[in-house]
């Protein structure tokens, strides 16, 4: 099995949540364009991945997958050639099984052929969804893993949640998802975000990454507080960040969401190391991930419907010893310092995302007493 692509989650856009099968190529040339006039693709956004509904409702004469001709006349390789040229990388949609989650073909008998047609048409990622197939999804997985690495081309695979792709020994896929499709709407956010609880140490740099789902940022169900929660957990999750909204639409609030650099840079950081959930309790919930250079990123979380103020320690976020603290609020820009306690007052549904930095000028290692100290 070929080792695991992607040294950090994939970023980039994709269809399916704004547009479902009401998708053309006059569409996907927008967005491409709007991912760099936006300054999107300079924030670290590179795929621009058309979802289910590309397909034409049958394979050509020669077996071969094809473009919808109505909707992508152009075909998919002159598609793939325009996002190439705005500096973005391309990727599709296929399935396991014989037909997609919408009745398209896909790639049941087909595996070696789509993977070449694929490769030709200078595809960089694939969506494999699971839809109405029947088998093994590891043996299937791998099989499809071998048929893109038998191209010469490099393309990462994303896979559905069908045979629990984390649990594998070996990693076919570069990405899985965990849970069921992501909706506009805060609980099925939340219900995405809660079953990665438990999962961070199935994913990372070398292994592939957990999908909780694409974003849903900018389509506008939920509010600016909740989508900034939403991005806040996919960061400290090391969940692929793949827009879901019209980014030739796209309020200023939505832009400095999805534009926010040091919460990027969180999501991408090089250590490669999901965060977890330390503690849930009430409505309050403490997340944290390891980061490169021995910062940790902090998430205190309000699921509930009060104000509450969310406390945590250096201590129990897993930082090293020091003698204090630097915290940098990511979502407001503010500065701090602590000797240990940290804590925001959250709004309802809200989420605070602090960088946290143990001081350079502390000692490596304290003695017990300083510990002690340090533990209030
Ligand atoms: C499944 C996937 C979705 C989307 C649709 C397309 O439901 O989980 O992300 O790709 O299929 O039909």
């Amino acid at each position: 099995p070929a080792p695991a692509r992607l040294a950090t989650p994939p970023m980039g856009w994709n269809h399916w949540n704004k547009f479902r099968c009401q998708i053309d190529e006059g569409i996907v040339r927008e967005i491409a364009d709007a991912m760099v006039s936006t300054g999107l693709r300079d924030a670290g956004y590179q795929y621009v991945n058309v979802d289910d509904c590309w397909q034409a409702a049958a394979r050509d004469t020669d077996g071969r997958l094809t473009s919808d001709p109505v909707t992508f006349p152009s075909g998919m390789a002159a598609l793939a050639d325009y996002v190439h040229a705005r500096g973005l990388k391309f990727g599709i949609y296929t399935a396991v099984g014989e037909k997609s989650c919408e009745g398209r073909p896909a790639s049941g008998g087909h595996y070696a052929q789509d993977a070449a047609t694929f490769a030709d048409w200078g595809v960089d990622y694939v969506k494999l969804d699971w839809c109405g197939a029947t088998g093994d999804p590891h043996a299937l997985t791998s099989e499809f893993r071998a048929s893109l690495d038998s191209t010469g081309r490099s393309m990462a695979l994303g896979v559905s949640r069908h045979g629990s792709p984390w649990l594998w020994p070996d990693r076919p896929a570069d990405l899985w998802r965990t849970s069921a499709d992501i909706d506009d709407e805060w609980h099925s956010m939340l219900r995405n975000a809660q079953e990665e609880a438990g999962l961070s140490g199935a994913a990372g740099a070398g292994k592939g990454w957990n999908d909780p789902d694409m974003l849903q940022i900018g389509n506008g169900k939920m509010s600016p507080v909740e989508y900034r929660a939403h991005f806040s957990l996919w960061a400290v999750l090391a969940a692929p960040l793949l827009m879901g909204n019209d980014l030739r639409r796209m309020d200023p609030e939505t832009l400095s969401i999805l534009a926010n650099r040091e919460v990027i840079a969180v999501d991408q950081d090089p250590l490669g190391v999901p965060g977890e959930r330390l503690r849930t309790n009430g409505g309050e919930e403490v997340w944290a991930r390891p980061l490169a250079g021995g910062d940790v990123a902090v998430v205190l979380f309000n699921r509930g419907p009060h104000s509450t103020e969310i406390r945590t320690s250096a201590h129990e976020i897993g930082l090293r010893p020091a003698h204090g603290y630097r915290l940098r609020d990511l979502w407001t820009g503010q500065e701090g310092t602590t000797p240990g306690s940290i804590s925001a007052d959250v709004p309802p549904h809200g989420a605070a995302l602090f960088r946290v930095t143990p001081n350079a000028h502390g000692p490596a290692w304290p003695t017990l007493s300083a510990e002690a100290d340090y533990l209030e």
